[in-house]
């Protein structure tokens, strides 16, 4: 199993949502943070205004999923949300150790 951590531009969220229901996800999340890249101390659009402060606005979607599904995942992810400008967002992909369904009390990927 592993963990995609995917951080876009807020207003590409409900695109992506749509973008990834159509794939066989069993579940996700997604928090509101604020967070910088590269351009960090430097300038970055976001809806209009320029931003001369550290952290912007960016959402983070996790989905834990198999292993086989993690490619299709950022194949939708880049071709649904890169523009090509800076701050685009980034993908990270981690080992999930274990998961499990607290109703039933599967485990691994049964519990996904
Ligand atoms: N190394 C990192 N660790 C954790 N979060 C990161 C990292 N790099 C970027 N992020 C998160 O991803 C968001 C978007 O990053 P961004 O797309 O600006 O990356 P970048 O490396 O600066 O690429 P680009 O040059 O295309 O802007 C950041 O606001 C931050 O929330
Ligand atoms: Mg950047």
């Amino acid at each position: 199993m592993k963990k995609v951590e995917i951080i876009l531009r807020p207003g590409m969220l409900e695109v992506l949502r749509d973008a990834l229901a159509k794939l066989d996800l069993h579940g996700m999340n997604y928090t509101d943070i604020r967070g910088y890249g590269r351009q960090h101390g430097h300038t970055e659009v976001y809806r209009g205004a320029i931003y001369q402060i550290d952290f912007l606005p960016k959402v983070k979607i996790e989905i834990v999923l198999d292993d086989e599904q993690v490619e299709s995942v950022i194949n939708t992810v880049v071709s649904t949300v890169r523009t090509g400008k800076v701050g685009d967002g980034k993908i990270f992909v981690s080992e999930v150790v274990d998961a499990i369904r607290i109703r039933t009390g599967e485990r691994g990927s049964q519990a996904i």
